[in-house]
């Protein structure tokens, strides 16, 4: 049987309901849809722990600013739907806008600090919404745990604090990153991408790996490997770097001088596409 969207809220608590009766463990996939290979690994790690795996699919319009891809974002349900179901999961919430947000939204979710920096800095109000809409939908969904890629580091920290600020009873997972043979880690934005554009943009995990390099071969100074790890990309006709920072694992601050595990992240920009990405290194000084 093929899997058919839920989109009312009513709806889909009852379903659960009816699962949680039968003492079923839940696993919430929260994504954007236009999934690919990196969303279909969150599913099926979440597909090996929890009796019942539910994915939403929902293309968040509280964590867009006013001049980003809300309107063009990709929303291909009919490719998605056949996406979860190849990965087993068992149930799909899909809401219109309409359902998540049924009268004006008053009430956000604000993790300071965490979300000052990095992609905080360019994007303002995206944590705001992310962090919103996901407490909306672990209210919802109330599942067991709840799946995240590292791709996105800085939301993963912001989900993780948010989750044990205000006591939200479910675990965070956290999922590697999955990469193209050539490094470029998969995003529903690099449809988006020209060839040429495509081609430039493996130099972003370039980039970070060198500068992993040089942190374990035991420089310390953060200005430092920035410039060195930078210069290839900067060369690069079709990149403008947006950011490219060594922060702190837990807070994402910004370091200056690195002694301990640091987390390298940074986003560019290719033509009108952002693309973003980090690494982890740990410094050899340690
Ligand atoms: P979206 O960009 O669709 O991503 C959904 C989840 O898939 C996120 O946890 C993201 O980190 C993960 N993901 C994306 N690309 C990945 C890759 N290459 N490897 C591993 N995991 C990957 O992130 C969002 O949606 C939204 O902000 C959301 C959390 C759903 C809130 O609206």
């Amino acid at each position: 049987m093929s899997l058919s969207p839920v989109s009312s809220v009513p709806e889909i608590r009852q379903r659960l309901n009816q699962l949680r009766a039968g003492k079923k463990s839940i696993g919430l996939v929260p994504t954007m849809g236009a999934l690919h290979a990196g969303h279909a690994s969150l599913i099926a790690r979440a597909r090996t722990e929890c009796d019942c795996v539910i994915v939403s699919i929902f293309v968040n319009p509280l964590q867009f600013g006013p001049n980003e891809d809300y309107q063009r974002y990709p929303r291909p349900l009919a490719k998605d739907l056949a996406v979860c179901e190849a990965q087993g999961a068992d149930l799909v919430f899909a809401p219109d806008v309409s359902d998540m947000y049924a009268s004006p939204q008053l009430t956000y979710v604000d993790v300071t600090r965490i979300a000052d920096h990095l992609c905080g800095a360019f994007r303002p109000g995206h944590f705001r919404g992310v962090s919103t809409v996901v407490l909306k939908l672990f209210n919802i969904v109330q599942p067991d745990r709840a799946y995240f890629g590292e791709k996105d580091y800085q939301q993963l920290c912001v989900i993780r604090r948010m989750v044990s600020d205000l006591n939200v009873p479910l675990a965070v997972v956290s999922v590697p990153t999955f990469r193209e043979a050539d490094g470029l880690a998969l995003s529903s934005r690099n449809v988006y991408l020209e060839p040429a554009q495509r081609a430039a943009a493996p130099g972003l995990f370039r980039a970070l790996g060198a500068a992993r390099e040089m942190i374990e071969a035991g420089e310390t100074d953060a200005m430092k490997v920035k410039a060195a790890a930078t210069k290839g990309l900067a060369a690069d006709a079709h990149v403008r770097i947006e950011y490219f920072e060594i922060v702190d694992p837990a807070e994402v601050q910004p370091v200056t001088s690195i002694t301990g595990p640091v987390r390298i992240a940074a986003a560019i920009w290719i033509g009108k596409t952002r693309l973003i990405d980090n690494v982890a290194a740990r410094s050899a000084s340690e």
